[in-house]
């Protein structure tokens, strides 16, 4: 029996569509959903955040038409609450803000469950977690990168491991059983140390879509993080 009162978060695996071939974007979404993914991790940047620009609203809008699963929008974007109702009005069920450029965590959590998603707040490599912990009560999951963001393909950053353990070591003290994502360079060959860390939320982009059998590869991870009993 898990020591905590509260029930572990269940496993989730959620292919970045970052690296998906936008040109057969429908088809890359079918067949990751057919291969069995918990939800879609949906990259936004606008090129100031992150030096780099990506897609948006009206893309979220078509993959909306496209799959039933959970649409994860990571929003890596300077001015969050200019744009979190469009998201979620376009179909976001759960909107990721990053916490370097949110003033108000518990407000832009309430206005984000508001409107009718779930609330998420991300964290850089180089920013404490302690930034977000004080308002853990607010939030569905919180997001840690493990890469710098604004490229798929980079390698997987080890101190997000300690970040993951103090996350779920605190969350688990004070009776709370919220979602811990992790984002960037998570593969076969971290996966496991990734869920025994204390995430149980996967974002993998190159290491599903750069992978010929989504079926195979995201069924490996499974098992992976299957075998590991509990988070800590
Ligand atoms: C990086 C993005 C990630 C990225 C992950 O800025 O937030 O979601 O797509 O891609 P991989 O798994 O290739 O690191
Ligand atoms: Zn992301």
């Amino acid at each position: 029996m898990s020591k905590s009162s509260q029930a572990d978060p269940a496993d989730k695996i959620a292919p970045s569509i970052l690296s998906a071939d936008f040109a057969r974007l429908g088809e890359e979404i079918h067949a990751v959903e057919k291969a069995g993914a918990d939800m879609i991790h949906f990259d936004v940047m606008d090129g100031h955040f992150v030096p780099n620009i990506s897609i948006g609203i009206p893309v979220l809008e078509s993959v909306r038409r496209m799959t039933k699963l959970p649409l994860d929008a990571h929003l890596m974007i300077s001015e969050p609450a200019r744009y979190v109702e469009a998201f979620v009005k376009a179909g976001a069920n759960l909107i990721s803000v990053h916490c370097e450029v949110c003033t108000d965590i518990p407000a832009m959590a309430k206005r984000i469950r508001g409107l009718g998603a779930r609330a998420s707040i991300a964290i850089n490599p180089e920013t404490d977690a302690d930034r977000v912990m004080p308002f853990a009560e607010h939030l569905d999951m919180i997001l840690v990168m493990s890469v710098h963001p604004g490229f798929g393909g980079q390698g997987f950053i080890p101190a997000a491991l300690d970040k993951l353990r103090h996350i779920r070591r605190e969350l688990k003290r004070r009776g709370l059983s919220i979602d811990v994502e992790i984002d960037g360079g998570v593969k076969l060959d971290n996966i496991a140390d990734v869920k025994a860390a204390g995430a149980n939320v996967f974002v993998s982009g190159s290491g599903v879509f750069g992978n010929p059998d989504y079926r195979k590869i995201m069924g490996e991870m499974r098992e992976l993080i299957a075998r590991i009993p509990a988070t800590i």
